[in-house]
């Protein structure tokens, strides 16, 4: 006999990764808002480390220096896509996290292991947290902080396409310029010996360049929404 009682579908974890100006923050936004999932930017988590560092005196260039230093900060973030909010020591730091000195320092101190030991328990704590199930974008999310994740998303661009869309969030910035600290940042990032921006064996390859930010949206809820069917 049929049931009459159709249960909610289970908590679903998307893992959306790739190197800056892919599309990462907006589409991860807008799938998490369109299906009624929290959203966690752990790039603003390793920003606002970073500024703390900063605004504690903390030489970013001296390794042992942040992982000493890298317990202190209480970083909180709040996963509502469509009001993703976070937090240092109960002080607003979603604009300053976004300052050139940050985006300049925060390959430096993400590299640091406690660093990303840190960060990566408060990744996981927040995604376990979240009832109907989670956006969480980064670098080595699929790889290393949910590698059981329900599906995983790798968002990739041409090197021209992304310096287009970051210098067109940044007023008054340099094509350029803004490509050449794209690349410098993605080579960091990738070189590092603690959980690289790396693709998973089994994250789905999305190349943005030639795509609208609708069309990647549409892209990704139909990947999370074919997931859920077959759950
Ligand atoms: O996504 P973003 O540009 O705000 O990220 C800022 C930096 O944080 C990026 O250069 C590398 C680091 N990062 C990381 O190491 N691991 C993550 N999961 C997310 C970001």
């Amino acid at each position: 006999m049929e049931t009459a009682a159709r249960t909610a579908p289970a908590a679903v974890i998307v893992a959306i990764d790739g190197p800056s100006g892919t599309g990462k923050s907006s589409t991860s936004k807008a799938v998490a808002a369109k299906l009624g999932l929290s959203y966690l930017d752990t790039g603003a988590q390793y920003r606002a480390i970073t500024w703390w560092m900063l605004t504690n005196g903390v030489d970013t260039a001296d390794a042992a220096a942040v992982a000493t230093a890298s317990a202190k900060p209480a970083i909180v973030s709040g996963t509502d896509p469509s009001a993703p909010t976070i937090t240092v020591d109960g002080v607003d730091a979603s604009g300053p996290i976004r300052t050139q000195e940050v985006t300049s320092k925060v390959s430096a101190v993400s590299a640091v292991p406690e660093v990303r030991t840190r960060i990566t328990e408060l990744q996981r704590e927040i995604a376990a947290g979240a009832p109907e199930g989670i956006v969480v974008e980064g670098r080595d999310i699929g790889t290393t902080v949910l590698p059981d994740a329900d599906l995983k998303i790798f968002l990739t661009a041409s090197p021209e396409a992304r310096a287009a869309r970051r210098s067109g969030e940044t007023k008054g910035a340099d094509v350029n310029a803004t490509k050449e600290a794209l690349i410098k940042r993605d080579a960091a990032d990738s070189g590092r010996k603690t959980s690289p921006l790396a693709k998973a064996a089994d994250a789905v390859e999305v190349d943005t360049t030639d795509l609208t930010l609708d069309q990647v949206i549409e892209c990704v809820v139909t990947l999370v929404e074919e997931k859920r069917a077959g759950k």
